[in-house]
């Protein structure tokens, strides 16, 4: 169906005088473009497994400190049974000890209180130092049958009959890395202080909802803790026990700074107790931060205490060292394709040609391969209309705009997918995203998924629809009439992210597009942390933003999907008084999630995600830009990096290559450790420690 506008309403708009609405279509079929490399399908425990060896061995270099008594002998270092990564399931089979991976970021770390909602610089920092319940990274080389989250800091965990109840056993023994013990009292901690408290805003933002609705978590003793449902066997939430959402910190330095426990901190005290300049934060990961200079660089040593070996009993990880150098993101890609950094997720598009080059030619020192589509971007626009970010007249009217469908419709027919994907890459990279589930993905459906094809004199159709009108006649549209904001331009500022050149040209195209619409946008660009912060907050109209796993995956991170709670959709949160005014459309989507998290029936599975899609792309609660493919780039002395590890599904690809069983052969190590022969040092104190 189609409908004339009338042509009075449209003048001085760029349009032409009789706009027709042009309707939705099935999506178009994406360019090929075949991923390079294939996973080894193999079943979890041909991975690892828990056990005791009979001897366990360490880098050479640390004997040292047990001889000076700063460390006890490794084997009382270790769990009773640690996890045990099999050579067998190793590309390149057990590794040697020595050398570092030196990375690249454009993020900076805002300190280590990840819990309290910190930034720790994203680039994998996180996931090196910080270890979770459960592992989802290296699921992509997992065989459909056995295909779960991998144990992790929980080593079993199991149900009970009527699948209420999921008891979960912690690996026992296991410390962090100043010796302290890691139990349930950490599990608690982080369920109790900060998943349940609502003033705090952890990193990647779990909420009681990541959890199912009206989940409860209690101890049971020092190595067990016990989850209870209100629906039966929720198997979602072993994916919700993996990073970011379950990966506790350190209780015994958290909790003494908690507003639970020390009156005198406020809020902001606890989430600022750990500076970047607070060294040897005690961590479970692979890596402690030892050094932090800002604008140029954190370095991470080995944790003496880390809890994983190989199956020949060497205690890993098998790199002394991580490095992470304090520049662009640009430059990762840049660096890593020179020699100079050795790893980059090469995921902007405007660098695929110089660095395809590159690394063709035969003395190119990394390697580069691509993976499936799976970076997307997509404009978000603030869905709250009552309150949220204390929005001011202006914002208020915007809201309203966002909330009108009509409006939306205008917006994403106003948007030249096929110029915008060009404007990054030319060539089969790019392809037109409608929003919501990527294809080629398991949960998507080409059916239940609209498109709105590119069409100015419908875009017109629709903002006039929405009650908007060029009443000046300077070609751009009017508030419309009573509007909070008055009857100037209407006017939305576009929230990007300046750390990547990607976000930039993509915001930048919005805005020229928006303007030959007739809709005029200031771009409002900041650095990544900065943007966060403004994000999370809801002081935004509209935001251009890579889009996050749970699209990918849905397993992973399912419950953000929508706004389930009062503060899991990044594009809805509730006003103050936790009030959130979803519209039908959200309340359907909701309902869809909710029932996906409840069930594991696979048949209702498939067929809630495709409502949701359907709900999604139809009422635009993205709109979707462009999506492609990024590429691995690592440099070529790294062994034992996993075939067809994608740079980003689960998670990131600095968790998909299991950077634990990574080493460099002794030939190729190089002399790149900054604390040579050190270990860290106490938690708060200056930096690493020798034995000398
Ligand atoms: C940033 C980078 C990604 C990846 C993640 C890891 O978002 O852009 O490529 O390295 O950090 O957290």
């Amino acid at each position: 169906m189609s409908r004339a506008a009338p042509a009075a309403l449209l003048i001085g708009v760029a349009a032409p005088a009789m706009a027709q609405v042009v309707e939705p279509t099935a999506p178009p079929e994406p360019p090929p473009f075949s991923a390079q490399g294939e996973p080894n399908f193999v079943n979890r425990d041909e991975i690892f497994t828990y056990r005791s060896l009979d001897s366990y061995s360490q880098p050479e270099y640390m004997d040292a400190f047990v001889e000076n008594g700063t460390l006890p002998p490794v084997e009382e270092r270790l769990p009773t049974e640690p996890m045990v990564y099999e050579t067998s399931n190793m590309v390149d089979g057990a590794g040697v000890y020595g050398d570092t991976m030196r990375h690249v970021i454009g993020g900076r770390p805002e300190g280590w209180n990840y819990w309290g909602g910190q930034v720790t610089g994203w680039g994998g920092i996180d996931i090196g130092l910080f270890e979770c319940l459960t592992r989802t990274g290296p699921l992509f080389t997992l065989n459909a049958d056995s295909l779960e989250p991998l144990p992790n800091l929980a080593k079993s965990w199991e149900w009970s009959d009527d699948g209420m109840e999921l008891t979960v056993s912690l690996i026992e023994g296991a410390k962090w890395s100043d010796g302290d013990p890691f139990d349930s009292e950490d599990v608690m901690f982080y369920w109790d202080h900060i998943v349940q408290d609502p003033e705090v805003q952890p990193l990647n933002g779990a909420t009681p909802e990541t959890f199912g609705q009206g989940t409860t978590l209690e101890k049971v003793d020092d190595y067990t803790v016990k989850f209870t449902f209100t629906t039966e066997r929720p198997e979602q939430v072993l994916y919700s026990m993996a990073y970011g959402t379950f990966c506790p910190g350190p209780s015994h330095i958290l909790a003494p700074e908690h507003p639970a426990n020390n009156p005198d901190n406020s809020y902001e005290d606890f989430r600022n107790a750990f500076p970047p300049e607070y060294m040897n934060f005690p961590v479970m990961g692979g890596w402690v931060p030892v050094e932090y200079r800002a604008d140029d660089i954190v370095v991470m040593r080995r944790n003496p205490y880390y809890w994983k070996v190989d199956s020949d009993g060497n205690q890993l990880p098998y790199l002394n060292e991580m490095q992470y150098r304090l520049s662009t993101w640009a430059d990762r890609d840049v660096q890593a394709v020179a020699g100079t950094g050795d790893f980059s997720n090469l995921e902007q598009a405007e660098n695929f040609v110089e660095s395809l080059r590159r690394a063709a030619e035969d003395d190119a020192p990394a390697r580069l391969e691509f993976g499936p589509r799976i970076i997307g971007y997509s404009l978000y626009m603030n869905f709250s209309g009552n309150g949220w970010g204390e929005p001011d007249d202006r914002q208020q009217a915007v809201r309203e705009l966002n909330r009108n469908l009509e409006f939306r419709q205008g917006v994403t027919q106003a948007l030249d997918r096929v110029r915008l994907g060009e404007s990054l890459v030319k060539g089969p990279f790019t392809s037109q995203y409608p929003g919501g589930l990527y294809a080629g993905t398991t949960f998507y459906d080409k059916d239940s998924t609209v498109f709105y094809p590119y069409s100015l004199e419908s875009a017109a159709a629709h903002f006039e629809a929405a009650g908007l009108e060029d009443t000046d006649g300077n070609g751009f549209y009017n508030w419309p009439e009573g509007s909070p904001a008055g009857d100037g331009d209407v006017t939305i500022t576009l929230l990007a992210n300046t750390d990547y050149q990607t976000d930039r040209n993509l915001a930048e195209a919005v805005v020229a597009m928006m303007e030959e619409a007739g809709i005029k946008l200031s771009l409002n660009l900041m650095s990544g942390n900065d943007r966060d912060a403004t994000r999370d907050s809801g002081r935004y109209d509209w935001r251009v933003e890579r889009n996050a796993s749970d699209l990918i995956t849905v397993v992973q991170n399912t419950a953000q999907l929508a706004p389930t709670g009062p503060r899991t959709s990044s594009v809805h949160f509730a006003n103050d008084d936790g009030e959130l005014d979803l519209m039908p459309f959200e309340e359907e989507m909701v309902d869809a999630v909710n029932g996906f998290m409840a069930t594991n029936d696979s048949e209702e599975r498939a067929e809630l995600m495709k409502t949701y899609q359907q709900l999604y792309t139809e009422n635009l609660y993205g709109i979707g830009l462009t999506n492609y493919p990024g590429a691995l780039i690592i440099n070529k002395r790294f062994d034992n990096i996993p075939s067809g590890a994608p740079i980003f599904m689960y998670n990131w690809a600095e968790d998909n290559i299991i950077r634990e069983r990574v080493f460099v052969p002794e030939a190729d190590q190089m002399d790149t450790e900054l604390y040579p022969d050190a270990i860290p040092g106490e938690p708060g104190s200056d930096g690493p420690v020798t034995a000398g």
